[in-house]
């Protein structure tokens, strides 16, 4: 059992990175302003959280039923899904991951649908399903403005991608483009969706008070149930429900300098070097595509002090992208007194000359940028949950970082604590496969619907 303790050199210099109560409560303020302009039609064009409407409108009840595909695009991988719904909350699932190389996230729109169209074809061979017209929810994890359930125009590449000719398109019309020009598959597409609603969707099929759907995993972002006379962009008909999932796309906040106040300067680096520069700024300071990188910069900074290492670094610590944000929950995932995984991580890392005082300060550098991250996130959810002002609410969160990291969870419990009023009751649980059950959920949802 180790005793090393942080260095004072690190503590104090980690200070920038802790928002304490003042600096939430302002990142609240301004959150919820945000929220506000987005939602209105006046102001929605400037708005750094865009609140797009969605377009779902029900939330499951438990009982839906059929054979759905699910296509889900927008994490690290893409994925087909063949998804069952059997009613009374059983349901079964095939799925099959398909790599989508570098070289399609960043290359043409047409080659990018006709792959997802090319593995989507493929699965439906492998599953004989040739001779079904199975309808089909689209998880396209990207901002996406919406004109029906059915119509999503990109509005920006977000995350790893950046293809060309697909923004201001609709992506409904691209991907049924790309079908058409193969011929050889039956799929009616019901619905395009943003993963933040599906986990709300999957999480509302059990838990009946599901009004939050957040993801803190390659990218970072949350929907919620808005009333429709709140959501001035809605212009679906007039059919009497009195709410709509809204994808607030909270990604961006921060983008016209409203987190300036807490950005440091490895938030700066990060951006400066990054494919969407000056975009998704509060994203770069929460999800798992940034996090490790941003440990990262801190490492690399405090060994060129003379802080870590005894000043002593190694090619791959100074290589961007080469401290993966797996390694921070490695990291603070070794019991207290024991650095076993840290010293694991750093030979991955080709340093072999590391104390147990490094690892000391090396843990608290992730712990400080991964609670930020969890507080940054419950400043949002908390925002959320004030804003709707129900008596009892329970959040659906799915990603990596929240399903890896070991204390994001209770960071985010504890904090939203201290941050909604009072008389709200709230609760936090993992939302299971968002992307592919709550796709066919929503697909499920609009056919009743039309039915
Ligand atoms: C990015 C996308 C958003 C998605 C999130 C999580 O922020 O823009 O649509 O929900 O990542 O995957």
């Amino acid at each position: 059992m180790s005793t090393a303790r942080v260095s004072e050199g690190i503590r104090d210099a980690c200070q920038e990175l802790i928002l304490d109560d003042k600096k939430i409560g302002e990142i609240m303020t301004r959150f919820l302003k945000e929220i506000q302009l987005g939602l209105k039609k006046e102001t929605h064009a400037k708005a750094d959280i865009k609140c797009f409407v969605t377009y779902v409108q029900d939330l499951p009840n438990g009982k839906e039923r059929g054979k759905f595909l699910a296509l889900d695009l927008g994490g690290t991988n893409f994925r087909v899904l063949l998804i069952h719904l059997k009613g009374d909350d059983d349901f079964e699932m095939q799925s099959k991951i398909y790599a989508i190389p570098q070289s399609i996230m960043l290359g043409s729109g047409s080659q990018l649908f006709d792959h997802i169209a090319e593995c989507l074809a493929n699965f439906i061979k492998e599953h004989k399903l040739q001779d079904e017209r199975l309808p089909l929810g689209f998880t396209f994890s990207f901002p996406l403005k919406q004109l029906g359930l059915t119509k999503g125009f990109l509005i920006r590449w977000t995350k790893g991608f950046n293809c060309e000719g697909v923004v201001d398109h609709d992506v409904v019309e691209l991907l049924e483009e790309a079908l058409k020009r193969r011929g050889d598959v039956q799929i009616e597409i019901c619905a395009v969706l943003n993963d933040t609603t599906g986990t709300l969707m999957s999480c509302g099929w059990k838990n009946h008070d599901c009004r939050i759907g957040v993801i803190v995993g390659t990218g970072s972002n949350a929907c919620y149930v808005e009333r429709v006379e709140n959501a001035e962009l809605y212009d679906g008909p007039d059919n009497g429900k009195s709410h709509v999932l809204i994808n607030t796309e909270w990604g961006a906040f921060g983008d016209n300098g409203a987190l300036d106040f807490i950005r440091t300067e490895y938030d700066r680096e990060m951006d400066e070097f990054s494919i969407n520069k000056g975009k998704q700024t509060v994203e770069k300071m929460i999800s798992g595509m940034y996090m490790g990188e941003l440990v990262r910069l801190a490492l690399v900074r405090f060994t060129k002090a003379g802080l870590l290492f005894g000043g002593q670094g190694s090619d791959l610590l100074f290589k961007r992208y080469q401290f993966f944000t797996k390694y921070v929950s490695e990291i603070e995932g070794d019991s207290p007194g024991s650095f076993f995984n840290c010293y694991d991580v750093l030979e991955e890392l080709g340093i072999f000359h590391a104390t147990d005082e490094d690892c000391a300060n090396i843990r608290y550098i992730c712990e400080c940028i991964s609670s930020r991250a969890a507080h940054l996130s419950s400043a949002g959810i908390a925002t959320l949950i004030n804003k709707m002002n129900e008596p009892s609410v329970t959040v659906g969160v799915d990603g990596s970082v929240y399903r890896f990291h070991p204390r994001f969870h209770d960071l985010m419990m504890e904090k939203i604590r201290t941050l909604v009023h009072d008389h709200i009751s709230f609760d936090i649980m993992l939302s299971e496969d968002g992307s592919g059950r709550g796709a066919a959920l929503v697909a499920a949802v609009a056919s009743r619907d039309a039915q």
